[in-house]
Formats: structure tokens, C-alpha cells, sequence
């Protein structure tokens, strides 16, 4: 998992369609079995993040925060990358019990999961993952780091 761009600093994403980019140009990094974490207050911009993602990969959408699913798997088109995208929302989730009943490991052999709201809880699925925190800044611009972690206690 290599993301081609700069790790560790602070991206400025001035629009929505910055923010999908940077999905899009990480998905072009990503394959089975990678955990994608994101991390940022409400309207940081992880769904659109998300939704970048899904067209870099080639998945079928829409992209939303849903109400009411946790996890929604998307499925690969033809033409796209052959791989689908399991996108969770954690922001409900008591903890580990719960995140384990959604049997993400069983995805995460075949699909990418990205977890929204997963900093603290989701990190425990794989070895290893990259964690994306988005901020909010004054003049409502977002910035977005991108981490490689490695080696986590699990
Ligand atoms: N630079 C930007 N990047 C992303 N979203 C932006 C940006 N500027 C404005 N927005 C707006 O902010 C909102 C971000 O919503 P989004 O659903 O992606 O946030 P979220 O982090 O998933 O929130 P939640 O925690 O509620 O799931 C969207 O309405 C989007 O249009
Ligand atoms: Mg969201």
C-alpha cells in the first residue's frame, strides 16, 4: 500500500471535488484487503472522501451517509477495477463487540473497507491501514493528512 503522495502533511482540499479527488487518487492505490480509516468531526467531507473512492475503484453507488446501515457493500461495474468497497460508518457503534458482529474480516479478504468515524475501533481488523484525518477549517475549506500505520496492537 504505497499512496503516491505526501504522507504525513496537511493536503488543503479548498472544494467538495478536492476532497473526491484525493479519494480518488488513493484509490488508485488500494486493493483487497486494505482498511482505509477516516477520521474528522461532522461535515469534515469522509463521505465525499468515501465517494471519491468508490469512482476510483469503479464501484457502483450512490455514496451516502446512510441512517440506518452501518455497512453497505458496493459492488464492482464493468470497466472498473474488479474490486468492491465496503463503506462502514461507525458513528453508532457501541465498540468492538458490535464492529465484530459486522464480520468485516470476511470482507476484507475480497473487498477495501473504509470506516467512517473508525479511529479508535476499526484499527483493530487489519495489520495495518491508512488513517485519514479530515479538519474543518474557518474559511470551511478541509485539510486531510494521510497516515500509513503500521503494527498496531490488535
Ligand atoms: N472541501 C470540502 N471537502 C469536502 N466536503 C466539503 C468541502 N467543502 C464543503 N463541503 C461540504 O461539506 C459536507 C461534507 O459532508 P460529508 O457527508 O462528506 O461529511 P462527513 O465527514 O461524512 O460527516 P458525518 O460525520 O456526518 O458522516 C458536504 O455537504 C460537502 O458539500
Ligand atoms: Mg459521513
Amino acid at each position: 500500500m504505497t499512496t503516491g503522495l505526501e504522507l504525513d502533511t496537511e493536503l488543503v482540499l479548498p472544494e467538495p471535488a478536492d476532497t473526491e479527488a484525493l479519494g480518488e487518487r488513493l484509490a488508485a492505490e488500494l486493493g483487497p484487503g486494505d482498511l482505509v480509516v477516516l477520521s474528522g468531526p461532522l461535515g469534515a467531507g469522509k463521505t465525499v472522501l468515501v465517494r471519491g473512492i468508490a469512482r476510483g475503484l469503479g464501484v457502483a453507488g450512490p455514496v451516502t451517509s446512510p441512517t440506518f446501515v452501518i455497512a453497505r457493500e458496493h459492488r464492482p461495474l464493468p470497466g472498473g477495477r474488479g474490486v468492491p468497497l465496503v463503506h462502514v460508518d461507525a458513528y453508532r457503534i457501541g465498540g468492538a463487540a458490535e464492529l465484530d458482529d459486522l464480520d468485516l474480516d470476511t470482507d476484507l479478504a475480497e473487498a477495501v473497507v473504509a470506516v467512517e468515524w473508525g479511529e479508535g475501533v476499526a484499527e483493530r481488523l487489519a495489520e495495518r491501514h491508512l488513517l485519514v484525518r479530515l479538519q474543518r477549517q474557518p474559511d470551511d475549506a478541509r485539510t486531510a493528512t494521510v497516515s500509513r500505520m503500521e503494527e498496531q496492537v490488535r
